[in-house]
């Protein structure tokens, strides 16, 4: 490969002479000179003296040669990314001194990192250095990073670093953030802990197995997603703050939930993608064998006793400053004894695809600050609430408890949350209350949804409705309302009546309809009726203004002309696929094709059936084996029948007359051929 690039530079550099220019392609901007994507083959030498940045990324400079940004003294900004640079003469900067940001990002600077160490050692003021995908390794990086004790910021991602150590970063004391994204490192042993001013640290994307003794009180970002990290451990014994705001460890293999500082200050804890669980319920048998600590190894061979009471709950550190916890796809069962309430901040409680099979939704079970609740993909059979009318989640905004299998709950529960805006409540067995009928009880196979005046969305897919009973949603006032995938639903016409001033989005796919009034419905911008039994085209959808229509998988046969031209004008997104349309009635496939304004997603795709009960594309379709308009289909085989029984009739005359008559025969043909021809 190598090869082939190099092949590829020389073809380039060669044809490069050709395209000088007399005055500089840069743009120019008071004291910044923007030279990208230029094909230059080294730095331009025409810039104004005094520039402060200049950026070449993109071109193909091989080689920052002696000398070349010696005419420019006052330059503090050098940009060379993507420039397939190989090398960096040892005095490049020697007359930039006050360069502080560099960018040498995505080139292949691993050839020559020793002369390249060299240049950098004489900027004394480099505060930005971005390194990303040199091909470096750690040795080179400790060398080149030697001597850089004004860096501030630096960018490592897309090396091949394999391990750090106490070496490879030590004469950074001013560094603030580290970025060593997308390399292979699997081991860290003291390389940070002189960083005393190290903020933010990313080492997302490397295969690091666990991260223990963590003991960065300075550091507000940890970004360790996407490793193998199995244990996250922080040295508990300090008793200091730690400044940790934001702590990522998504995407790794966590079993247990970290063992944070004693003290912080994290706000936003992501853990989505582990196997974390809890596992006080095995701590209470004393009669096992379970071991309390574990021990962690280095390369070098010494062994770190970590010991931890595993199996008890209270290993959690410090969660109170929590705001955003995100558990998604775990395995968590259960919370622990007290374990929400220790988060009084929290407002972002993601629990998608666990194994909760309980859940309280009260101000004692839950944070009262709670804004986001999700919930959805677990185990939950009944939700359970307080018998008072009145719940302290006052901040209870978006809850999503889709996919549970919940099938008892307090009627009223919804109600009582006065902020509550969004609730998916879809893939449950949970039926909607009549409000006229309705018991005050704490375990019911219904909810209640009547005035509500908070609620804007309401997802109720799935849930094995069979019917809506009158005024359901008096006094709610939905915009968003999403019934589909209840194939026994019937939906009487009043039963919406609730919404007709409201509703902007109806989701009636897979719901047996077979018609439906939608003119009062006067606010619909999202109609989806897909999969459904309709063979016509609801003459009330001419009197709406839709977004987007889903006709998909029903019996239509055809949109008479004068539909195709109303929803040509109104609609302007359309699925229609799926449908038995008529091949011989296909006139609005040429309104909708024409149309401006309306966009039939899948208009490419859709089939008809023609006079054989064969499936075709309709685009494709010739109406001339309609043989015309198809109200005369029947006609015209009868007129069809007819001449060819004329015809043959008038053939076998023909034969029989030239037959018996032979002696015409010749006397024909002179006729026709009465012309001398030319062989
Ligand atoms: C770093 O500084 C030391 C002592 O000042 C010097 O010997 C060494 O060559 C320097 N390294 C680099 C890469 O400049
Ligand atoms: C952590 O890094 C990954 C990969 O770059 C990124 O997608 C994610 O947003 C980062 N996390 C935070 C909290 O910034
Ligand atoms: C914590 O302190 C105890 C007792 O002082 C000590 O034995 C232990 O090694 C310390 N743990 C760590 C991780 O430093
Ligand atoms: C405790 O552990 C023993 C042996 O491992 C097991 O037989 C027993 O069922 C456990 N009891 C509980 C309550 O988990
Ligand atoms: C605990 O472990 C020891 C040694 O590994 C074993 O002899 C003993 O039977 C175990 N006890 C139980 C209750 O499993
Ligand atoms: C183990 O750690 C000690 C002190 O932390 C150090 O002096 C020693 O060299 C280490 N041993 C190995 C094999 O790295
Ligand atoms: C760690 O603790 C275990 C059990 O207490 C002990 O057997 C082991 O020797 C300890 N290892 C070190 C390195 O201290
Ligand atoms: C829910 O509350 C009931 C009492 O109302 C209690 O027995 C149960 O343990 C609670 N469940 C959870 C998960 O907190
Ligand atoms: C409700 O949640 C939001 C988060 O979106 C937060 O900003 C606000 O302070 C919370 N209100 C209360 C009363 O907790
Ligand atoms: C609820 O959660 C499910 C599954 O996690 C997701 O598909 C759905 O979009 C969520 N609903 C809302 C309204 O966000
Ligand atoms: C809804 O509110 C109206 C008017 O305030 C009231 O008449 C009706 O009974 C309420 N419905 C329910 C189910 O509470
Ligand atoms: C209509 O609803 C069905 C079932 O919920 C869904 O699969 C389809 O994507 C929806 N159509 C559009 C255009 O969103």
């Amino acid at each position: 490969m190598p090869g082939i690039r190099v092949l590829l530079y020389f073809g380039l550099v060669a044809v490069l002479p050709a395209l000088c220019h007399p005055h500089t392609p840069c743009t120019l901007t008071q004291r910044t000179a923007i030279c990208n994507s230029l094909r230059l083959s080294s730095v331009p030498s025409n810039l104004p003296q005094q520039i402060e940045e200049l950026f070449l990324n993109q071109n193909i400079i091989l080689k920052l040669q002696n000398g070349c940004l010696s005419r420019y003294p006052y330059l503090q900004t050098l940009s060379c990314a993507n420039c397939l640079l190989n090398a960096v003469d040892e005095q490049v900067f020697s007359s930039s001194p006050l360069i502080e940001s560099l960018n040498f990002a995505g080139n292949e600077l691993h050839n020559e990192h020793k002369q390249f160490a060299q240049s950098l050692g004489s900027l004394t003021r480099l505060r930005i250095l971005d390194l990303s995908g040199n091909g470096f390794t750690e040795d080179m990086v400790s060398e080149l990073l030697q001597n850089l004790t004004s860096l501030e910021f630096l960018d490592l991602s897309g090396n091949v670093l394999l391990r750090l150590d106490e070496y490879t970063f030590r004469d950074l004391h001013q560094l603030k953030e580290l970025n060593l994204e997308r390399n292979i490192l699997f081991e860290i042993d003291g390389a940070f802990d002189h960083l005393k001013k190290l903020k933010r640290l990313n080492l997302a994307f490397n295969s690091l197995p666990c991260l223990v003794k963590f003991e960065m009180t300075q550091l507000v970002v940890l970004n360790a997603s996407h490793n193998l990290i199995e244990w996250f451990i922080t040295n508990q014994n300090l008793t200091e703050t730690f400044a940790l705001e934001t702590l990522d460890l998504s995407d790794n293999r966590l079993l247990y939930f970290p063992f944070l500082p004693t003290y912080n200050c994290i706000k936003t804890l992501l853990l989505p993608n582990n196997h974390i669980g809890f596992y006080s319920h095995l701590s209470q048998n004393t009669s096992s064998n379970w071991t309390n600590s574990v021990e962690f190894y280095n390369l070098g061979g010494n062994a770190s006793n970590v010991t931890a009471e595993l199996w008890s709950d209270d290993l959690h550190g410090d969660i109170s400053s929590v705001e955003l916890l995100d558990l998604s796809v775990n395995q968590v069962r259960y919370f622990p004894q007290g374990f929400l309430q220790k988060m009084p901040h929290l407002y972002w409680l993601r629990m998608r695809s666990n194994c909760l099979e309980s859940l309280n939704l009260t101000g004692e079970d839950l944070p009262v600050t709670v804004y986001e609740l999700d919930v959805s993909n677990n185990r939950l059979t009944e939700l359970h609430a307080h018998s008072r009318s009145v719940s302290e989640l006052n901040n209870l905004t978006h809850l999503n408890l889709s996919l549970n299998n919940i099938q008892k709950l307090p009627s009223r529960l919804f109600t009582t949350f006065p902020s509550l805006s969004i609730v998916d409540l879809s893939y449950n067995t949970v039926g909607l209350c009549h409000p006229k009928e309705l018991r005050n009880s704490d375990s019911s196979a219904c909810a209640l949804w009547t005035n509500h005046s908070s609620l804007k969305q309401l997802h109720i897919a799935g849930c094995n409705l069979i019917n809506i009973p009158p005024l359901a949603f008096d006094g709610t006032p939905l915009t968003y309302l999403d019934l589909s995938n209840n194939p026994d639903l019937h939906i009487g016409q009043d039963c919406l009546s609730g919404l007709s001033g409201t509703l902007q989005h109806l989701g009636l796919s897979n719901t047996g309809l077979q018609e439906f009034n939608f003119s009062p419905f006067k606010q619909l911008k999202f109609l989806n009726i897909s999969k459904n039994l309709i063979t016509e085209l609801p003459k009330s959808l001419m009197t709406l203004n839709l977004k987007l229509l889903d006709l998909r998988d029903n019996m239509l046969s055809t949109f008479k002309p004068e539909h195709a031209s109303v929803l040509a004008k109104r609609v302007q997104i359309a699925y229609i696929n799926g449908n038995y349309f008529n091949c011989c009635q296909l006139e609005w496939y040429r309104t909708f094709e024409e149309s401006k304004i309306l966009h039939v997603a899948d208009l490419l795709e859709v089939t008809c059936v023609d006079l054989h009960q064969r499936r075709l594309k309709a685009g494709l379709f010739d109406s001339i084996l309609c043989g015309g308009r198809s109200t005369d289909e029947s006609i015209f085989w009868y007129i069809l029948l007819f001449i060819s029984v004329g015809v043959s009739m008038v053939g076998v005359s023909v034969i029989y007359f030239l037959t018996f008559r032979p002696r015409l025969l010749p006397r024909v043909i002179k006729k026709k051929c009465w012309k001398p021809t030319t062989y």
